[in-house]
């Protein structure tokens, strides 16, 4: 018997296989444990010799199966480690990493720049009132700068009242001001709309609006905020930054800021150079504009700023054409490095 049960053993080619020799041998109905029980109904002397040996063949047995046990295991794992082995010379798979959009990634380095000076970020609706967008900002109905912004009207409503897209971020200035009292310090991020597509422009487009306002604010606290903008944001540390007179109805004197560039056939360098390129509209909150709000313009002053975040990307990263911003490109975005 002994020879026998441990042939079987050995020929036991998986572990289930092998726990069904042991059932077989050791397990309670099992060919050993019957003749253990046989054992009471022997003749003492002779229970005596054959229990001894049965305990031996159960012994001799259940080492078998622990050693047989052991080998069938490693070679079970064994042969898992080798299916599941790692090729590590295999090419890897193709994938792409994510990015911001270059839009996107431009409001965040303006916000971080102002941020830095202790600006906070204030939003408003896209669908404005005319009163926000036009009438409280000094910009009366007839008056030129309306026709100038290509203005997408919405149908009128109930009473007659026609709501806008709103054509710049400066609506918020109001808005902000309304509801907040002095100082203010807020940097405005957000979609803008006029009627207009070319390689410069988009019916859709993106500004950022300033605001500062308190009590001593001047045109010295502008020029200093906005050259230390500029140089920042194109890090160019002494790139020269130019405040030309211009004309705003809700800033009152107003600049627009040219930076220093120059330009060799197609090619454009921001930095010292004989040429200036346009990329924002400035100046000090007109008077009418702070008592539209109900501020005092005797007790408050500030300044306004508002750039085309499109305007200020194309120049930064070199884009000649503002529309494939909207394209959604992948090989655009690997192009201008947006994209690893
Ligand atoms: N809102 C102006 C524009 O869209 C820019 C501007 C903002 C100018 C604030 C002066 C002050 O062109």
């Amino acid at each position: 018997l002994s020879s026998e049960i441990l042939a079987a053993i050995d020929a036991a080619e998986t572990l289930e296989a092998l726990d069904n020799v042991r059932i077989e041998a050791l397990g309670k109905k099992g060919r050993v444990s019957l003749m253990m029980r046989d054992l009471g109904g022997m003749e003492p002397e002779a229970r005596k010799q054959a229990g001894q040996d049965l305990n031996v063949l159960k012994d001799t047995i259940a080492h078998a199966i622990e050693t047989r046990q052991t080998i069938l295991a490693d070679a079970a794992l064994a042969e898992k480690l080798s299916a599941q082995r790692v090729d590590v010379s295999l090419p890897s798979r193709p994938h792409s990493d994510a990015s911001l959009h270059p839009l996107s990634r431009t409001i965040e380095e303006v916000v971080a720049i102002f941020a830095e000076m202790g600006f906070t970020v204030a939003e408003g609706p896209d669908i404005e009132s005319d009163y926000y967008n036009f009438t409280a900002l000094n910009i009366p109905e007839e008056h030129p700068a309306r026709q100038e912004h290509d203005t997408f009207y919405l149908p009128p409503d109930a009473d007659g009242k026609r709501k806008v897209l709103r054509t710049h971020t400066s609506p918020v200035q109001v808005r902000t001001m309304e509801t907040s009292e002095p100082p203010i310090r807020i940097i405005v991020p957000g979609r803008t709309y006029r009627s207009d597509h070319d390689a410069t422009h988009s019916p859709m487009f993106h500004q950022c609006e300033g605001l500062v306002i308190g009590d001593g604010i001047h045109m010295g606290h502008l020029k200093g905020c906005l050259i230390d903008f500029c140089r920042a944001f194109f890090g160019v540390d002494d790139l020269p930054v130019r405040f030309r007179p211009s004309y705003f109805p809700f800033t009152e004197p107003s600049a627009e800021v040219d930076i220093g560039c120059t330009r060799d056939g197609g090619g454009l360098k921001i930095g010292a150079g004989d040429d200036w390129l346009e990329i924002l509209g400035s100046g000090m909150v007109n008077p009418r504009v702070l008592e539209n709000c109900g501020y005092d313009p005797d007790k408050y002053q500030g300044f306004a700023f508002g750039m085309g975040i499109e305007r200020i990307a194309m120049l930064k990263y070199g884009i000649p054409d503002l529309r494939t911003f909207y394209d959604s490109d992948l090989r655009w975005m690997r192009h201008y490095g947006f994209l690893p």
